[in-house]
């Protein structure tokens, strides 16, 4: 397939409508760097919304030559491994939430395991102090679920064959135009830590050094790693050379990836967590992604409450947010895990109205209630003694998130990542992908928190061949029709849940248009550390002043929050997308 003739033509499609529905939003805090009337991308028929030009454009051209929602996203993952190698990848793992014009719904959980010889303590040094090899080098490192993933969701739903949608990503690794997005992911030292493991970084920096703007920036081996999964589909990748090349990293740097690791990988079929919000349905990840059941138990307090009656932006409405996400996220940190190893999880009573009902008892509209006063709630509402439970967090976008709607109104929402920038820094020689840090997501130890501040318990254990228990949450919305309404996602750790669920909010209790959904100002609370974070010129100063009168601890991020990417189904079906202005994606339709 040659891309570039239509490339160009799709990347002129962008065209401009009117707002959706009228707002009842506003104003912004004055200080607020995106504008609040900018107009979303309007299309008739499909929509793709990526955090890159050339996966959008790969993405819509797809769906033009008659795949679907789903040949879409694969073609679409694997371009992003290319063109997005911050966080796109081959050597990650990700979710994948399906629902299919027909009423099917499903998601794919394609999540990476720990490696069989990993233990709970691996990280931990002789003093039982946590190490940073959870987070940089080949022990971070979880088995890869991306391919499997692609490959499965292929095999289920796919219609057009597998070799054209692996191409676009071949192509495009035999060349492609270095951007100002892809030069920002490698400042600050990333050069550096890149370099550490192998002098070329798999062939992202030539001669060990950044390419320039505008240099054709060519990937032999990673163009040859996906033709071998081209021509023998997920066997391209587990199996034979391509697996070899990863056990010889491995082994060069001391990890503990097998070939029996790789060959027993398998993604699985879960249905989704399903909920209702003011007549709205949710469908978003059940574990091993706590994105759904922490989503649920939030919004099923916040329902109690006339969210759409307070001043947007304002003082009461953050507080509420901020105390529902406190007592879910203490939820969240001690039941979720991966389903395979902790069976007993108390799903259904976590997505309950009547225990939402319970949580939200001891709320208080006029303070906030510390969160050493809120544990995990489960063994109280069913009326035992609680558990005994005990965090800091890094700033970081480097996941990233599409969504699609194809001309039959399939959808298709998909988060994949490596975790941190660049996963854990290490890529494979001779096969040109970065690895995963993954494993840092475990609850690596008991009484320090992860990297993104999150202190977890015993259920997110590592144990050989488990699912590390991840935040992202790629999420369908349906009308109190059932009709396709949204659908959407973002990168960012913890932050993934709160900004998937404010771009939802925003829309049903606010109102707001795809394109001020997504670029409104975010915050965050995610029950330790015990503060609410706030973009950089995102609530205004009396606000902050209200919310730390009520008691909160109220802290400016350094950087910005989330890169949604949002598509809307309005009336009579016209598609409204929104690329997060935060990340500089696109969104692109017909
Ligand atoms: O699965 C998770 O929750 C994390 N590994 C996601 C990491 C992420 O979003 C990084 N970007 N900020």
């Amino acid at each position: 397939m040659r891309l570039h003739p239509t490339l160009l033509s799709l990347l002129l499609i962008v065209a401009a409508c009117g707002r959706g529905q009228e707002g009842s939003f506003g104003p912004w805090a004055a200080g607020w760097r995106y504008d609040e009337d900018a107009e979303p991308t309007a299309a008739p028929t499909a929509m793709v919304v990526t955090t890159d030009s050339l996966a959008s454009a790969v993405g819509v051209e797809t769906l033009r030559r008659g795949g679907n929602a789903v040949d879409a996203a694969v073609a679409v993952s694997f371009t992003l491994a290319v063109v997005n190698p911050e966080a796109g990848n081959i050597g990650g793992g990700g979710f994948m939430v399906v629902r299919l014009a027909d009423g099917t719904a499903t998601s794919l959980d394609y999540r990476e395991k720990a490696p069989l010889a990993s233990n709970p303590d691996m990280f931990l040094d002789g003093e039982g102090r946590l190490t940073d090899r959870s987070v940089v080098g080949h022990l971070a490192v979880g088995v890869p679920g991306t391919v499997q993933g692609m490959w499965e969701a292929h095999l289920r739903f796919g219609a057009l064959p597998w070799p054209e949608l692996v191409e676009p990503a071949i192509e495009l690794a035999l060349g492609f135009v270095v951007r100002e997005r892809f030069l920002q992911s490698l400042s600050g030292g990333v050069r550096e830590e890149l370099t550490r493991f192998n002098p070329d970084a798999g062939g992202l920096l030539p001669g060990g050094r950044v390419p320039r703007l505008g240099d054709t920036l060519r990937l032999p081996d990673l163009a040859r790693t996906l033709e071998r999964i081209r021509d023998g589909g997920s066997d391209g990748f587990y199996r034979g050379e391509t697996a070899d090349l990863i056990v010889a990293e491995m082994r060069r740097g001391g990890g503990l990836m097998s070939h029996q690791d790789l060959a027993s990988y398998d993604a699985v079929w879960r249905d989704p967590i399903r909920f209702g919000y003011r007549g709205y349905t949710i469908l978003s990840m059940p574990p091993s992604s706590s994105g759904g059941a922490t989503m649920a138990e939030a919004a099923n307090i916040l329902e109690r409450h006339e969210v759409g009656a307070l001043p947007w932006g304002g003082a009461a409405r953050v507080h509420l947010f901020a105390e529902a996400w406190r007592r879910a996220f203490s939820d969240r940190n001690h039941y979720l895990a991966d389903p395979e190893f902790v069976v007993d999880q108390p799903l259904e009573i976590l997505v309950s109205d009547e225990y939402a009902a319970f949580r939200e008892a001891d709320l208080r509209t006029e303070r906030a209630t510390p969160s050493s006063e809120v544990g995990p709630g489960v063994e109280a509402f069913l009326g035992a003694s609680p558990p005994e439970v005990t965090a800091e967090r890094a700033e970081g976008e480097h996941t990233t998130h599409f969504s699609i709607v194809d001309p039959d109104g399939n959808a298709v929402a998909v988060t994949t990542t490596i975790n941190s920038l660049y996963g854990s820094k290490v890529s494979v020689a001779g096969a040109g992908f970065l690895l995963n840090n993954e494993m840092d997501d475990f609850a690596a130890s008991l009484d320090t928190p992860n990297q993104f501040g999150l202190l977890q318990g015993e259920n997110n254990r590592i144990e050989p061949g488990k699912r590390m228990l991840s935040a992202m949450s790629p999420t369908v919305v349906l009308d109190p029709d059932e009709r396709l309404f949204m659908v959407t996602g973002s990168p960012g750790g913890p932050t993934i849940i709160t900004t998937v669920w404010q771009t939802i909010s925003n829309v049903i209790d606010h109102g707001m248009d795809a394109s001020a959904a997504v670029r409104a100002p975010r915050v965050h609370h995610q029950h330790l550390p015990d503060r609410i974070e706030y973009e950089p010129g995102g609530l205004a100063d009396d606000v902050v002043e209200a919310l730390r009168a009520l008691g909160h601890t109220v802290r400016e991020r350094r950087g910005v929050s989330g890169d949604a990417q949002l598509i809307l189904v309005g009336a009579g079906g016209t598609l409204t997308g929104q690329s997060d202005p935060r990340g500089g994606g696109f969104a692109a339709g017909y």
